[in-house]
């Protein structure tokens, strides 16, 4: 049977000032390494969700029952190549949104220049409950067909 059908479900958003100080091309590398691992890491535990790097931020989605939601938010809480780690929203959800990707890069290249709307300039923008609905709609929209391991 599913998990979804027999545990609660849980959905997380938070935001953290990335840290890492090198060229573009590096960090995109970086990025890509943190997905790929984290894509491994999280079909192991039976996680699911996507991260933007954004303007030196990173706002990441994670959705999946609370405790490998918590043990792998507490991993990242630790991890020196972002700090600031904001909490946004923790809430239980009926289902999974990203049920197609462990871990899956957004792209802002790839139409999420509303984003830019959304946060506006400033460097650690405000974020709520709403805005991180709105956010993940965003995701959504602009995300590519795949499959989850
Ligand atoms: C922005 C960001 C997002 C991350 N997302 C995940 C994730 O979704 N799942 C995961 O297992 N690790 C993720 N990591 C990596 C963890 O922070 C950590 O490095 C990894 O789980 C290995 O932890 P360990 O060395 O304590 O075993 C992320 C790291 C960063 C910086």
């Amino acid at each position: 049977m599913p998990e979804e059908t027999v545990l609660p479900f849980y959905r997380l958003l938070y935001r953290s000032k990335i840290t890492l100080n090198m060229s573009h091309d590096e960090l995109n590398r970086q990025i890509d390494d943190i997905v790929a691992s984290s894509c491994t890491a999280n079909a192991d535990v039976g996680l699911t969700g996507a991260l933007i790097a954004f303007e030196g931020m990173f706002i990441q989605v994670l959705e999946g029952s609370l405790a490998p939601l918590e043990r792998t938010f507490e991993r990242i809480c630790c991890d020196l190549r972002h700090r600031h780690v904001q909490l946004v929203d923790l809430a239980a959800a009926e289902q999974r949104l990203f049920a197609d990707w462990n871990m899956v890069r957004v792209d802002h290249d790839g139409g999420l220049a509303r984003l830019y709307d959304m946060l506006g300039k400033s460097e650690l923008p405000h974020l709520d409950v709403a805005k991180a609905s709105s956010l993940i709609s965003l995701m959504l929209s602009v995300l590519p067909p795949s499959r989850a391991h």
